[in-house]
């Protein structure tokens, strides 16, 4: 084993690991781009990578997961602390000691004919007292490869963590090989898999996938699941939300914003906009399109930083329409995952041409023409980009001090009866807002598309810790700022009774967002609805859109009957909260004060 590092604690535990799962080797990540050709090199010759054209895709990769293996599994994800209320009912919660019991048996040799990579990784930019250092151990070398596009990864990690702590992730795709057994192009355990987080002391055990947030351990699990225990217990927030800049040179404006969408609900999207034509004067700059941590600087204004390096961003619908930032940061050096393969060695998906090829090989390595009735590219299928790729990259994108956030949206997928946009009344009103947030479920996670459930914050499959803690938190935060970001819903997928939709999006979202930013330097009017502050037709910009004041309202309409249904259902949601009397006061009283407004009408 190379002396990489003289840290006791990662010596010791990387010691204990390679006993326990019985690798055939172990190597340490150094992070370097001849260690990285390498890894891919290999994947190519296993079968996991193929290359794709160089003149085309310079320097990438396409793989192919196991069908069975192609989105983050919430109902094998666990929270295990001591007590169950401590990770609330939204959470599976496990005891840790039985656990770790169960784990161990699994782990007990099941890196066997495998190499146990350790890559140490750092969540923020190297150093900065925002950033939180991690150690993956993982039997993927997928993992890796993906790691060094999504994180700080390598030897540069090791003089910053000198004798200090780190959060451990122990990652196996959980398949070991017997002697001279051929291994499989997408090794995973679908039967056997844990994601596990034990946030008191902080660690994470991820077992049986190889596929995004359930194998890229730095991403949901300790940016979120595991920095959201941080956060609370430190006075700060780690939030799944984009951070993007929003300036408009000729008039003066320019605020960051931080906006929480649920998976595959539009943030990558909104994080790299590109305005219409008429309102080119805007300029859209990308800090995060995923994960904010974000902390009040000395002065109490909240700060954030993108701890992440990449994009792991959703490949279907992503064309030079909707996205071209997007487009434009996959152009090399990116690896796809479960994307169609075209005869001439690129990439396609649904959505990227309005033309499929004629001919192609779909996700799963079957032939595929345009009447083929299954989807050439899986719904959930990515793109891991290096952010640095992003022509829009924020100039502020690496700034250890973070940006200072003027507004927080949220939005989730919703058909009916939620407006395009408005405020919330004050602080209080927002954090009740976000906290009753509902949205579509997506292709991001296993489970039945399309079906509505809540999303608060967008942190559903996230919080690690009792949501209802999480939300008083939010509110505890509002005392300990001086500056308060203006807070705002949002929702881009309202649909007709035809089931087309009634907002075009993407580009044209910059309409909304510049009341958002006029709204933040009280440049812009509002008035008072049931929901909140809501813009008239007149306090938006229309040039460019025809967008009658007659369609404007019907996607701002709220049906009142429907609404009152929406209150008993929000009462009904929270009522699982109030078993241990964790539910915040406030909120009872923010549903009673609306149920009055929409009494008054
Ligand atoms: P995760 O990476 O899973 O967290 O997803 P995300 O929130 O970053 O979502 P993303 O921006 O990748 O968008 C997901 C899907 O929604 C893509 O297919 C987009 O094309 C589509 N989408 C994004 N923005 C809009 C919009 O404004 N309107 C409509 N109709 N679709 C959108
Ligand atoms: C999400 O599901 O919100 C994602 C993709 O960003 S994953 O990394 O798989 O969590
Ligand atoms: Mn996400």
């Amino acid at each position: 084993m190379a002396q990489v590092t003289k840290n006791k604690k990662v010596l010791t535990w990387v010691n204990d690991m390679a006993k326990l799962c019985q690798p055939d080797n172990v190597y340490w990540c150094d992070g370097s781009q001849t260690e990285y050709n390498r890894i891919c090199n290999q994947l190519v010759k296993s079968g996991t990578f193929i290359k794709l054209n160089p003149k085309l895709r310079p320097n990438s990769y396409l793989a192919r997961s196991n069908p069975k293996d192609v989105a983050r599994v919430e109902a094998r994800t666990f929270i295990c602390c001591q007590h169950e209320v401590d990770a609330g009912p939204t959470n599976h919660w496990a005891d840790p000691k039985k656990m770790k019991a169960t784990l161990t048996k699994l782990m007990h040799g099941c890196m066997r004919g495998r190499t146990m990579y350790v890559i140490p990784f750092s969540m923020g930019p190297l150093g900065s007292h925002i950033a939180q250092i991690g150690i993956e151990i993982t039997d993927s070398p997928y993992v890796v490869a993906n790691m060094r596009i999504m994180t700080r990864m390598g030897a540069k990690v090791w003089p910053v963590l000198k004798n200090g702590d780190f959060v451990k992730c122990f990652h196996s795709v959980g398949a070991p090989l017997k002697k001279g057994q051929q291994d499989v192009a997408w090794p995973c355990n679908p039967d056997n898999t844990y994601i596990t987080h034990f946030p008191e002391t902080r660690e994470i055990i991820s077992f049986g996938s190889g596929y995004g947030g359930n194998a890229l351990l730095g991403k949901k699990c300790l940016a979120l699941r595991i920095a959201s225990t941080m956060a609370r217990d430190e006075g700060w927030l780690a939030e799944h939300m984009l951070i993007a800049g929003f300036e408009n040179k000729k008039q003066g404006l320019k605020a960051y914003v931080a906006a929480a969408f649920p998976s595959a609900c539009g943030k990558t999207n909104m994080a790299m906009l590109i305005p219409p034509k008429a309102m080119s004067d805007w300029k859209v700059t990308t800090v995060g399109d995923d994960i904010a941590w974000i902390k009040p600087d000395k002065n109490g204004v909240l700060h954030a930083i993108n701890p992440e390096a990449g994009f792991f961003g959703v490949a279907p619908g992503t064309n030079p329409e909707t996205n071209k930032n997007a487009i434009e940061a996959c152009r090399a050096n990116t690896i796809f995952t479960n994307v169609a393969l075209t005869d001439d060695g690129d990439v396609w998906w649904e959505g990227l041409t309005k033309q499929p090829p004629k001919h192609l090989i779909d996700w799963q390595g079957n032939d595929w023409t345009p009447k083929s009735k299954t989807p050439a590219a899986h719904p959930n299928s990515r793109f891991t980009a290096p952010a640095k790729q992003c022509p829009c990259i924020d100039k502020n994108w690496e700034n250890p001090a973070g940006v200072p956030i003027a507004a927080f949206v949220f939005g989730g997928r919703l058909a009916t009866n939620t407006p395009l946009v408005y405020q919330s009344f004050n602080w209080q009103h927002g954090v009740y807002l976000a906290s009753t947030m509902g949205s579509e479920q997506t292709a991001a996670a296993e489970g039945k598309m399309g079906e509505i459930r809540r999303d608060p914050f967008a942190m559903l499959p996230f919080c690690g810790y009792n949501m209802a803690d999480y939300w008083r938190h939010w509110l505890d935060m509002g005392g300990k700022i001086t500056k308060h970001p203006l807070i705002f819903r949002v929702n881009w997928f309202r649909k007709d009774k035809k089931g087309k939709f009634m907002w075009p999006g993407f580009g044209d979202n910059m309409r909304v967002i510049e009341w958002i930013v006029k709204r933040c330097a009280n440049q812009a009017g509002a008035h008072e609805t049931v929901c909140g502050l809501s813009p008239s037709y007149h306090d938006m910009t229309w040039k460019g859109l025809a967008m009658t004041e007659k369609q404007f309202d019907a996607l701002m309409a709220v049906d009142k009957d429907l609404a009152e249904e929406d209150v008993a259902n929000q009462a009904a949601y929270y009522e699982q909260f109030l078993k241990f009397n964790k539910l915040p006061m406030v909120f009872d009283a923010e549903l009673v004060l609306l149920e009055d407004r929409l009494m008054r009408g």
